[in-house]
């Protein structure tokens, strides 16, 4: 199956639930978009397998039907197609597309229904994607091209590893990476045998997980070797609480996981072309950043004042990124003073919360309820420093988007998080890698002391202009990274 090896043709199938533009739920997307490209230019050949929701069907052009799979109890028939990725230009990425219009064709988003409740059908839809990934990654697919790596995303594409585990032919060698722990795909104990697993698998040696069975632990257990989106959280997770009940697999195959921090796509993000921006800037021409910064506060309704700190947040809002923790502090942030602009969309508890929070504190706090990728450009650009202050963090973007664009991120000391923001001391503002906040205690008062900081840090001109500029000067490309992930790959092969 596969061809035989030369630098040139490492081939890499790169099994994604979401991707940007098509279908992005949150920063899965945004890599899925972002490393195949930087892959591609270190001349590694990956190509993407995505479900064919309607946005990825009416989003790609010039789809040619390429395959067809019949009917196989329990998944129905489907059909691949050829397509390449929007963004990119002539470099763009080439992306086969499930189509299944039984499984993906429907109103509501990529996981859920549109009141926010997963699809009954999840472990029959991620199921298919698995299967096909499998079937692609093996001597039994009907392409021509045979890739050496199947790279799995997330417990959407975890049967992949143990379909290939199972199969006796030829196949691809797997690859794991885990974006978020927390979700784990867990369906009752029969599915293993419903979508075709050997019975033997539901095991703890296998896909069982405290009595039912988890896409992700199978994942995990099948997969050659297990990837993470940063190296604090590779640790992290080998143990509770963050290890979300897995710590125990994952501390047994630790010389098996390798952390790696995500980039970002600075073509995409960089403040000096960035079409959503009211004026774009650069190190040199900071002050330009203020025009953005006014824009918001209008259209955020806050009191237009540039002296006044205004800090940003934008963020599903799940436990995970202590958003809550802003109901706790808002009214003392609101006496210092300092404004908070809010994009976010997820609970709908969370979501009430925080528009009374902003009905209480208009003219100081404003929240908006959606998801808005045009919008949060101008929040990175138009706000002072950027919060997050996530109880775990994989890895985190937007504190990356944030110091690339001259915003000084407050975040929570944890995962990617600690990999990617220099904390403001004396000593690193000396060094000159001071490039935003970090605060260990994740308590109102925690918070709301890194908040003084970060305020009296903004009054300091120097200090402030240091912060930005130095923030902006960092790579975050995905270089490196990606030629971590093409050194797993060929260590696979090897
Ligand atoms: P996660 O994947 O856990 O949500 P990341 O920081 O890795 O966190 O990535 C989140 C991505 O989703 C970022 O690109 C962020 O700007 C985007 N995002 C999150 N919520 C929204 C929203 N409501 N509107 C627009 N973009 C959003
Ligand atoms: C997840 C994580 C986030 C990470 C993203 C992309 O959704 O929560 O921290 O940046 O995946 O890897």
């Amino acid at each position: 199956m596969a061809p035989a090896l030369s630098h040139s043709s490492l081939c890499v199938l790169f099994i994604t639930p979401e991707v940007h533009p098509l279908n992005k739920t949150g920063g899965l997307g945004d890599v899925s978009a972002a490393l195949p490209v930087a892959l591609r230019e270190l001349k590694v050949d990956v190509r993407l397998l995505i479900p064919g929701y309607p946005q990825v069907l009416s989003g790609l052009k010039h789809k040619r039907k390429i395959a067809e799979f019949t009917a196989q109890a329990p998944f129905p028939s489907s059909t691949l197609l050829s397509a390449r990725l929007p963004s990119g230009g002539s470099a763009s990425v080439p992306v086969f597309v499930l189509d299944c219009p039984t499984l993906y064709q429907r109103e509501g988003g990529s996981y859920t229904d549109a009141a926010g409740h997963d699809w009954p059908d999840n472990a029959l839809r991620f199921g298919l994607l698995s299967k096909i990934g499998a079937i692609l990654a093996s001597d039994a697919s009907p392409l021509s091209w045979h890739p050496h790596i199947a790279h799995c995303n997330d417990w959407q594409s975890g049967l992949v590893p143990a379909y290939l585990h199972f199969y006796q032919g030829k196949k691809a060698a797997s690859l794991m990476t885990i974006h978020n722990l927390a979700f784990q795909g867990v369906f009752p104990a029969d599915t293993v045998v419903q979508l075709g697993l050997p019975a033997a698998s539901f095991n703890i040696n296998g896909a069982e997980y405290y009595g039912g069975m988890s896409f992700l632990k199978a994942g995990l257990y099948y997969s050659d070797h297990i990837a993470t989106v940063s190296p604090s959280y590779a640790r992290e997770i080998q143990t509770a609480p963050l290890g979300f009940g897995m710590q125990g697999l994952l501390a047994t195959r630790r010389e098996d996981i390798s952390g790696i921090a995500n980039g970002i796509d600075t073509l995409e993000w960089d403040p000096a072309t960035d079409p959503a921006l009211v004026r774009n800037y650069t190190a040199s021409t900071l002050a330009a950043k203020a025009a953005n910064k006014q824009a918001l506060q209008q259209l955020f309704g806050l009191v237009v004042d540039p002296g006044i700190p205004l800090f940003g947040l934008i963020s599903r809002l799940t436990h995970q990124k202590g958003c809550d923790l802003l109901l706790q502090v808002a009214a003392q942030l609101t006496e210092m003073p300092a404004q908070l602009a809010v994009l976010g969309s997820g609970e709908a508890v969370l979501q009430q919360q925080l528009l009374a929070m902003a009905k209480s504190h208009s003219g100081k706090i404003a929240v908006r309820i959606g998801f808005d990728e045009r919008l949060s450009h101008l929040i990175e650009a138009g706000a002072d420093s950027f919060l997050m202050p996530s109880r775990f963090e994989p890895c985190g973007l937007n504190q990356m988007y944030s110091q690339r664009y001259g915003t000084p991120p407050l975040v929570h000391a944890t995962g990617g998080l600690i990999d990617t923001v220099v904390d403001c001391t004396s000593a690193t503002l000396a060094d000159g890698s001071a490039s935003g906040f970090l605060f260990l205690d994740m308590t109102p008062a925690g918070l709301l002391g890194a908040i003084r900081r970060v305020t009296l840090a903004y009054n300091n001109k120097s200090v402030w202009r240091r912060l930005k500029k130095n923030g902006m000067a960092k790579d975050f490309s995905w270089r490196s990274s990606a030629a971590g992930y093409r050194k797993i790959y060929l260590s696979l092969l090897s």
